[in-house]
């Protein structure tokens, strides 16, 4: 990969002292719409990602070059001006990352130029910006030997994501792309960031990543609106009950209280956050125990509660994860990430996955009238130096 990297960049810069670098994607295996509620969530870092080759310049520019968009070409800035701009695209994710380490304190004294190779599927879900925002931020860290911790940058990348983006996401998308260790999930309770890293042994079975192919790029102001839903139920619970969350409820509390909550669409809103909240923490300790039979119906019914209560899959979505729960060797299966499109994941027999690849793809076809994508998960590191 670095032959190939190296010349990409010199192709693009002509320069050779280069450093590597890699960035995951991540899967959520679950814990879906519960991280902005204050709940759990338990992702992986993938081996699909983005890859950086990055070189210091003597001047105050950032060039930005991606080979996943060569028609835009070059973007390039000053560091005197990062400002969000409606035709930089795609390169607002690292323009914010650089401008809010400035803010940070980073001592960022010259330009740079950057080249990003990513085989992350465009608009997947298997969050592609949050990919970019910590390549750059890993990247910068390591030109200009910065002191933030992998937890700094997780969080300026977020607060690119809400503030230079505008994308109301939550924080675990970045947290398992800087934080993610090979073959390990990562149980990340939301409300004060601590977190565990769980083995993800999973014996004679693998989980199959599937790609619907409907992008999922509008769906951003239904995820917005989703989390307003949230608060306003939220909201309607503290006028009786002492909560600042509505991942601190147990789901007894929770409907013990329903009342409080004065619409259906609300309380169902609701009753998502805080059952698959609990059912997190019950695939955690299935997983740790190597249940994988109570791990895979907790994937059915997270997806079961996307789809009735949160209202976030669509036909596609639903498609793909009805036909997988049914095919042979299958133990459970979801939609992962923001939903609306986007990818599923399936815990399926590895001896099956073939023909589960075969038949899920042509019924998929069949319905939706165009195709579906598969591959194989496998567990990555987070962000870092490419070695
Ligand atoms: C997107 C967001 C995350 C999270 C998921 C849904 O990936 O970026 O913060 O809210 O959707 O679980």
């Amino acid at each position: 990969m670095k032959t190939e990297l190296q010349a990409m960049f010199e192709k693009q810069f002509g320069k050779e002292q280069l450093t590597y670098y890699f960035s995951p994607g991540r899967i959520n295996l679950i814990g879906e719409h519960t991280d902005y509620n204050g709940g759990h969530v338990f992702p992986s870092a993938i081996s699909l990602g983005t890859y950086g080759v990055a070189a210091k310049r003597q001047d105050r520019k950032i060039c930005l070059y991606s080979e996943n968009f060569k028609e835009t070409g070059t973007i390039t800035f000053s560091l005197d001006t990062l400002e969000y701009e409606v035709k930089d695209k795609w390169a607002n994710y690292p323009k914010g990352v650089i401008r809010y380490l400035i803010e940070a304190g980073a001592n960022i004294t010259t330009g740079l130029d950057i080249l990003f190779y990513g085989t992350i599927p465009n608009g997947a879900g298997l969050s592609s910006s949050a990919s970019i925002e910590l390549l750059t931020a890993v990247i910068l860290k390591d030109l200009f030997q910065l002191k933030n911790s992998m937890l700094d940058l997780v969080k300026i990348g977020k607060k690119v994501e809400n503030e230079f983006i505008h994308v109301n996401s939550g924080i675990m998308d970045q947290f398992a792309i800087g934080m993610g260790k090979k073959d390990k999930a990562i149980l990340l309770d939301c409300a004060t960031l601590e977190y565990e890293l769980v083995p993800v042994e999973l014996g004679a079975y693998c989980i199959v990543i599937m790609n619907t192919n409907k992008r999922r790029e509008l769906s951003d102001s239904k995820y917005n609106e989703r989390r307003a839903e949230c608060e306003r139920a939220l909201e309607q619970l503290q006028k009786e009950l002492a909560i600042s969350a509505l991942g601190e409820l147990d789901e007894l509390t929770f409907e013990a209280n329903k009342k409080l909550i004065d619409n259906e669409v609300l309380y169902r809103r609701a009753r998502h956050a805080v059952t698959e909240n609990q059912r997190t923490l019950q695939a955690k300790d299935a997983l740790t125990k190597g249940d994988l039979v109570t791990f895979g119906k907790l994937l059915n019914a997270s997806h079961t509660s996307l789809k009735e209560d949160y209202e976030v899959t669509g036909i596609e979505l639903d498609t793909l994860v009805a036909a997988a729960q049914k095919q042979a060797g299958v133990l459970g299966a979801r939609m992962t990430g923001a939903g609306f499109g986007g990818c599923s994941i399936a815990l399926v027999k590895t001896q099956n996955a073939a023909e589960f690849i075969k038949k899920v793809g042509s019924e998929y076809q069949a319905q939706i009238g165009y195709s579906a994508d598969f591959y194989t998960a496998t567990i990555h590191e987070g962000a870092g130096i490419l070695n």
